[in-house]
């Protein structure tokens, strides 16, 4: 089934301040902020997969004094959304936006493993199984001391648990998880193992949006 969502007029509710959605938005930058601040010297690599218009990094890369430093992929399926990105500001980070489907591993050779693996607006619209999948193959895109960031909706089905665990059983050290209050979870993760190889050729996720998720019981 294909997702129908139209995932550009998505991004419109990051132009409401008071938004859900515009609150987690600031949490996520302050969250790639911390990980830059706390960045060893030397160059940084970050990967953003389904990365919409790039809000979350590229904004903060465009005042960051590590931007120099900085060399990110982001790979979106929507032209709309990659247009967008490119036309904002990142300062003098090395910023290649790739109009494709982060889904597959192949997307991500040349850069992986990363300092920084952004999956923001990813675990709410894939399966249980693919959730566990995606996670077990971050550990190739992601380097020993890299950081995972990551968010997923909180509802009545609130899976942030569940993906805390799974980030565990990978390897993967709790940092972070923003309060259960909000209506969003963030999650923020550090690799602790030395990267595994690209698994070359493989499909991390299939994107079924929520809907259909929820459609199937799931
Ligand atoms: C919930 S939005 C999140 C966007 C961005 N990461 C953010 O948090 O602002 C999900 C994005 O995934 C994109 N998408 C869906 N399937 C994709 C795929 N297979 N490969 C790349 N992007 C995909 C959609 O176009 C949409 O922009």
């Amino acid at each position: 089934v294909k997702d129908e969502k139209d995932w550009f007029a998505w991004h419109h509710q990051y132009d409401e301040p008071t938004s859900r959605l515009a609150q987690r938005l600031e949490i996520v930058r302050s969250r790639v902020r911390i990980v830059l601040d706390e960045a060893p010297p030397g160059p940084l690599r970050v990967i953003s997969a389904v990365a919409g218009q790039g809000r979350d990094l590229l904004p903060v890369l465009a005042t960051h004094p590590r931007a120099a430093d900085v060399t990110a992929r982001l790979v979106e399926l929507d032209p709309r959304n990659t247009a967008v990105a490119r036309s904002l500001d990142s300062g003098p980070a090395a910023v290649e936006i790739v109009t494709g489907d982060a889904s597959l591993v192949d997307g991500y050779a040349g850069l992986a493993p990363a300092d920084l693996v952004l999956l923001c607006g990813l675990f709410g619209n894939i399966t249980g199984e693919d959730i566990r999948h995606t996670i077990l193959t971050t550990r190739a895109l992601t380097r020993a001391g890299g950081t995972v960031i990551w968010t997923r909706r909180r509802d009545e089905n609130d899976a942030t648990d569940f993906i805390r665990d799974v980030f565990a059983e990978h390897g993967f050290e709790f940092v972070w998880l923003s309060e259960p209050s909000v209506g969003f979870g963030v999650g923020v993760h550090r690799y602790r193992d030395e990267p595994d190889p690209l698994p070359a050729g493989e499909r991390m996720f299939t994107f079924v949006g929520r809907s259909e998720l929820r459609a199937r019981g799931l």
